[in-house]
């Protein structure tokens, strides 16, 4: 079986983060979650595998390498317009030839892996196997509804009115059967070729199709919302494992890994919580549910359930950080000139709360 991960479209809702930097590459719990995806394929036996690219080419090609860090080989098809998930499957047909494949959708994170999921289709005779998952709000993603004896009735892609609560989860096995039904189908109202389209069509030419019911959780990073819940779900399974420095006056509670390099002086880290590679935590308090990226320094400040992103620097700041997202290379530091006033430099589509 081969490999497929796409890895284009722009991203938007996550602006201004991905302003400079392409949405599968923010990472969770310290690991861009394009990383994550590369791992839970390869897990599952996989090593050849296809990443379709668009914009942000570059810097995907810059970050992933040949694949050899995960001893896999890794082949980039560009994608010049983001023109649909089935229009990333048409021009990725060269690549896929006549194999059974996976696809995987670079920002969607889920629990346990999938390898029992690869195994149980190479083995099968269908043509098709989808993941769905039952979730609160299926509106704003595809929607699966079933007949009584459980297999499909029909799929809809950000339906108003979901006749079911079973999204379709970004993870999706086909055999070549596939490149049938997206050369049939036609653009969606929002202007894209959609995969549910395809898998609706081979539903409707009798190909055998099989949805398969996850029961753990499951985090599309689409939305930043998202990306912090993500980021909980990924450090609840962190153990405590210390490589780095930490003094005789700091605390470091049981679920907390020190990466290498990494100085904890004078202060407190709760878990589960991740300090990256070389950042420095000076007489402060990291919360629970918090990574901080590496190369970050935190001092005389307290930082709770957020995200800190490689290289920022958080300085002497009075208040307590919670609940935030922030991006790479950012200063947030206390200034000594006067008017006493808030001194923002803020990217488009920053959000920013305060009391
Ligand atoms: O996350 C699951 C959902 O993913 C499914 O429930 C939906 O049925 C499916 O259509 C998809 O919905 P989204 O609107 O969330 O897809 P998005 O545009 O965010 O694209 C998903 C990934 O695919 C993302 O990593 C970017 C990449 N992509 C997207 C498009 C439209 C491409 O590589 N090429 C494309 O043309």
């Amino acid at each position: 079986m081969k490999g497929l991960i796409l890895s284009g479209g722009k991203g938007s809702r996550l602006y201004p983060l991905t302003f400079t930097n392409a949405k599968q590459l923010i990472p969770v719990a310290n690991k861009p979650v394009l990383f994550r995806v590369i791992e839970c394929i390869r897990d599952a036996g996989i090593i050849d595998i296809g990443i379709v690219i668009g914009d942000t080419a570059p810097k995907i090609k810059q970050a992933v390498g040949t694949g050899d860090r995960w001893g896999v080989n890794i082949t980039y098809i560009q994608q010049d317009q983001p023109l649909g998930l089935a229009h990333a499957v048409k021009v990725s047909q060269d690549f896929l030839g006549d194999d059974r494949f996976v696809m995987f959708l670079g920002d969607n994170v889920i629990e346990g892996g999938i390898s029992p999921l690869i195994a149980e289709f190479a083995d099968s005779n269908w043509n098709s196997q989808i993941v769905l998952t039952r979730i609160e709000h299926p509106e704003q993603y595809g929607v699966a509804e079933l007949n009584d004896d459980g297999s499909i009735k029909q799929l809809i892609e950000k339906p108003k009115e979901p006749p079911s609560d079973l999204a379709l989860v970004g993870i999706y096995m086909f055999d070549h059967h596939v490149f049938k039904a997206v050369q049939a189908i036609r653009p969606s109202w929002r202007g894209e070729l959609e995969i549910t389209d395809a898998i609706q069509w081979l539903v409707d030419n009798h190909y055998g199709v099989h949805p398969y019911i996850h029961e753990g959780w499951w985090i599309d990073t689409g939305r930043p919302n998202d990306m912090l819940e993500a980021n909980d779900l990924v450090l609840e399974e962190i153990e405590y494992d210390v490589e780095g420095y930490v003094d005789r006056d700091s605390q470091v509670g049981r679920r907390v890994r020190v990466e290498r390099g990494a100085e904890i002086i004078n202060s407190v880290v709760r878990g589960p919580s991740i300090i990256g590679e070389n950042a420095r935590i000076v007489n402060s308090y990291i919360g629970p549910f918090t990574s901080i990226d590496h190369d970050v320094v935190v001092e005389n400040s307290e930082v709770e359930h957020s995200m800190v992103l490689e290289n920022s620097r958080i300085q002497d700041i009075g208040t307590r950080i919670q609940d935030s997202l922030i991006g790479r290379n950012s200063v947030i530091t206390k200034s000594p000139i006067k008017p006493k006033a808030l001194k923002l430099t803020l990217g488009d589509n920053s959000n920013i709360g305060i009391l």
